[in-house]
């Protein structure tokens, strides 16, 4: 039987948290091992966009930016894929500088170190150049740049069905199947 896939969710202060969350809790509900890390600035806008009383699902592994006893601290952990979504300008600078600043951060630099699959969701408008200049760092250093860019060809109807298709992205390119937004099949006529 293969190995359970072991994922990394990082959620920082961005807004749109509720994509991190929904792509942690869409993995779990798959069978995957999910571990989040969650830094302060995202804890705050956790409580604002989300609310007061949120928590994670017990069986996922919640880290805090600072926590150093946690094993993804080492590469030597390994994981599969990491996913920072939503992922403030703040973190994407400190990801493509490889300036290792605190778990998030750390973690997602061992993604890029090993080749291994890193998907970043920026978010913030407009773009400056320095933004885009990391982005275009982090694209060259093989990660995956998913901006979350909404689409009418799902035809969605609430907030959530936009969710869904941000999450339905992340789990596209993790190879995860799933039926969170309606795929484009050709025009009828
Ligand atoms: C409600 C709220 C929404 C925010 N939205 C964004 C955002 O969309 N993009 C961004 O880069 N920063 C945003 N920020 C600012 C970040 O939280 C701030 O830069 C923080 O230092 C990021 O830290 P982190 O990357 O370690 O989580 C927001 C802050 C608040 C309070």
């Amino acid at each position: 039987m293969a190995a359970r896939r072991r994922i990394v969710v990082g959620i920082t202060g961005a807004s749109g948290v509720i994509r991190g969350i929904r792509t942690a809790e869409a993995l779990l509900k798959r069978g995957f091992e999910v571990h989040a890390i969650v830094t302060d600035a995202a804890w705050a806008v956790i409580r604002h966009e989300v609310g007061k009383d949120f928590a994670f699902p017990k069986k996922l592994a919640l880290y805090g930016e600072d926590d150093s006893a946690s094993p993804l601290n080492s590469s030597s952990f390994l994981v599969d894929a990491m996913v920072v979504a939503p992922c403030s300008m703040k973190s994407l600078a400190g990801i493509a500088a490889g300036y290792a600043q605190n778990l998030l951060i750390r973690a997602a630099d061992g993604m890029l170190r090993f080749g291994k699959m890193l998907i970043v969701m920026p978010r913030e408008t407009p773009l400056s150049l320095s933004a885009l200049e990391n982005m275009a760092a982090l694209r060259r250093g093989g990660a995956v740049i998913m901006p979350p860019c909404a689409a009418y060809y799902h035809a969605p109807k609430s907030v959530d069905d936009m969710t869904d298709f941000f999450v339905g992205k992340i789990l596209d390119a993790l190879g995860v199947e799933h039926r969170l937004y309606k795929r484009w099949g050709g025009h009828a006529g």
